[in-house]
């Protein structure tokens, strides 16, 4: 439809014989208050070259645009502006043609023969997944669906930091104390029972520091392929992969390869010698290899220490290598917290100056931290939230409502329930700006009123039940003008691909999630404005019941919340 407009304005500043501006499309605005048109043209900045005020401009241009073509039903001025008004009817009437046509697949873009390697979530495997985690995989998950809506291919891809001295913490403590148990003896989730293990090492540290100077020894050995070591390092790193294992399967994410450093990290070493014998890195005087960033004001970083042993950076230069080999992608996007710019940053320009990949094609996606609101739940670690736990109390707070409506089998009140739970907690992480700080607020997230995931969910399951419900299904008739709020809902649908693409370029979901809320809200003015079942028009007003189901469930897939057809 943009397209249209600045084909109306091209000819129409030919005919005024002006010189047609490079930025037009950036020119054309959405206005706020559809009642100001669906497209607006502020005339100022042509006031210099013609000479004549805006206000002017708008009214001669507004002249040459003759008769619009059947796509805008009218085009006035106000003041400066050109305003254009879509034809509703004729919009609604092919959006509705579309949508049915199009279904699941309405917003997404043809395949672009382009492809994105996305990591997340990348946990370390000496304790369990936690609040950031669900944060991280809530983003990631979101940003690979909007990619493929957008027509990318995708790969997830998941690094299990699964080596390093945090690794052996875990397996020092229950090598001393853990007297051979096992999770199944222990009855708890096996990536818990591991996490345990490192919080008790943090307790016994206090007690005697000579235990940081062993997990030091102990890293050696393992690196070193001591066999008794690996068999514990295995043994334990089974329990927590597979404990990982299951909370992605509840949250909702697939992974499609998985990568560990363990395989990895020695690789690195390699690299970085070469870099040296170039001349890209230093050896500085303690032996450490080092890269100076000061040009780019990163400063001086380790890249390799004294003693050879490889840090975090070394590993991630191999991997990222090694994504490229693999895969070929023409974007590759890292998703962490923000704590990790500035190793970010590092790594990339380390990779663009050992010229292993363009820089142009990585992406450090950094979220910001996400806490519970003071004094709240403070898991087995004191610091840190459970994301198991988070999971497990939201879906009993949200148990405990459906309970209050009605009495539901076991098995249904546990489905469901949980899909309200996940939409609460997904939503609650998304509508938030990806870079900002949150606080995560289990009661207020699971509302069915206000800006909140059950709030849409039951906004979708109204429009099923009115679908449900309407019979027969007779002709669908258009008045000579749409209600307000049958326009506005249509103008709401007809925004949902320029969302989509939008979400896609400001790698932001946030904008998807709030689309869904205002998406949902309009629906449910024009469900309390306009009458359905006893309507002349309830064949129209069916129609637009169920292309706002559609799309609403769309957008929805794309923040990967189910919809339920029943709350
Ligand atoms: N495991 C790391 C952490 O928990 C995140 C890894 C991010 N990915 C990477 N390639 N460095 O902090």
């Amino acid at each position: 439809m943009k397209q249209i407009v600045i084909e109306i304005i091209e000819n129409a500043l030919k005919e005024l014989d002006v010189s047609v501006p490079e930025n037009l499309s950036t020119l054309i605005e959405t206005p706020k208050d559809y009642t100001n048109g669906d497209f607006a043209f502020a005339c100022f900045s042509l006031a210099k070259e013609l000479k004549k005020s805006p206000q002017q401009i708008a009214t001669d241009l507004r002249e040459l645009m003759h008769n619009p073509p059947e796509e805008f039903e009218e085009i006035q001025t106000s003041g400066p502006y050109i305003n254009f008004y879509l034809n509703r009817k004729l919009l609604a009437q092919n959006l509705i043609q579309e949508i049915k046509d199009k279904g699941n697949d309405f917003g997404s873009a043809e395949a672009l023969n382009k492809k994105l390697v996305i990591e997340f979530p990348s946990p370390n495997t000496n304790k369990p997944l936690h609040l950031g985690h669900l944060r991280n995989m809530a983003i990631g998950e979101s940003i690979s669906r909007i990619a493929q809506a957008n027509g990318y291919e995708v790969v997830r891809a998941n690094l299990n930091n699964d080596r390093g001295v945090h690794i052996c913490k875990s397996m020092l403590a229950y090598q001393r104390w853990g007297e051979g148990k096992t999770p199944i003896d222990a009855e708890e989730k096996s990536d818990h029972f591991v996490g345990d293990f490192y919080v008790k090492f943090a307790e016994e540290l206090k007690k005697d520091s000579k235990l940081e100077e062993e997990s030091q020894e102990m890293l050696k050995k393992w690196e070193a392929g001591d066999s008794e070591i690996i068999a514990l390092w295995k043994k334990m790193n089974a329990w927590a992969l597979d404990g990982f294992k299951q909370t992605y399967k509840k949250f909702g994410i697939t992974i499609d390869k998985e990568y560990f450093e363990s395989q990895i990290y020695k690789e690195g070493k390699d690299i970085i010698l070469g870099g040296l014998e170039k001349g890209i890195f230093q050896k500085r005087e303690d032996g450490a290899i080092v890269i100076n960033l000061e040009d780019e004001k990163l400063g001086e970083k380790v890249l390799l220490r004294s003693d050879g042993t490889s840090i975090y950076i070394t590993q991630d230069i191999y991997l990222a290598k090694v994504k490229f080999d693999d895969f070929n992608p023409d974007e590759s996007v890292y998703v962490t917290g923000n704590e990790q710019e500035y190793h970010f940053k590092v790594l990339f320009s380390v990779l663009d100056k050992l010229g292993l990949t363009d820089k142009e094609k990585l992406k450090h996606l950094a979220y910001g931290m996400v806490n519970l609101p003071n004094g709240r739940m403070k898991s087995r670690e004191g610091t840190v939230v459970d994301a198991d736990d988070l999971i497990s109390e939201i879906q009993s707070l949200v148990k405990k409502e459906l309970e209050a409506r009605d009495t539901l089998e076991e098995k249904e009140l546990e489905n469901r329930s949980l899909k309200i739970s996940l939409s609460a907690l997904k939503y609650f992480l998304l509508k938030v700006d990806v870079k900002r700080d949150m606080v995560f607020n289990p009661e207020e997230s699971i509302s069915f009123e206000g800006d909140t995931g059950p709030y849409c969910q039951y906004s979708y399951a109204r429009a099923s039940s009115i679908m449900r419900k309407a019979g027969e299904k007779p002709e669908v008739i258009y008045p000579e003008e749409l209600e307000d709020k049958e326009a506005e809902l249509i103008l709401k649908i007809n925004e949902f691909k320029k969302v989509v693409a939008d979400a896609y370029r400001t790698m932001n979901p946030a904008l998807v999630a709030n689309y869904a809320y205002k998406l949902s809200q309009v629906f449910n003015e024009f469900y309390h404005s306009c009458s359905v079942i006893d309507s002349i028009y309830k064949g129209l007003r069916l129609e637009l019941t169920d292309s706002f189901r559609q799309v609403l469930k769309n957008a929805l897939n794309l923040l990967g919340i189910q919809v339920i057809e029943v709350m």
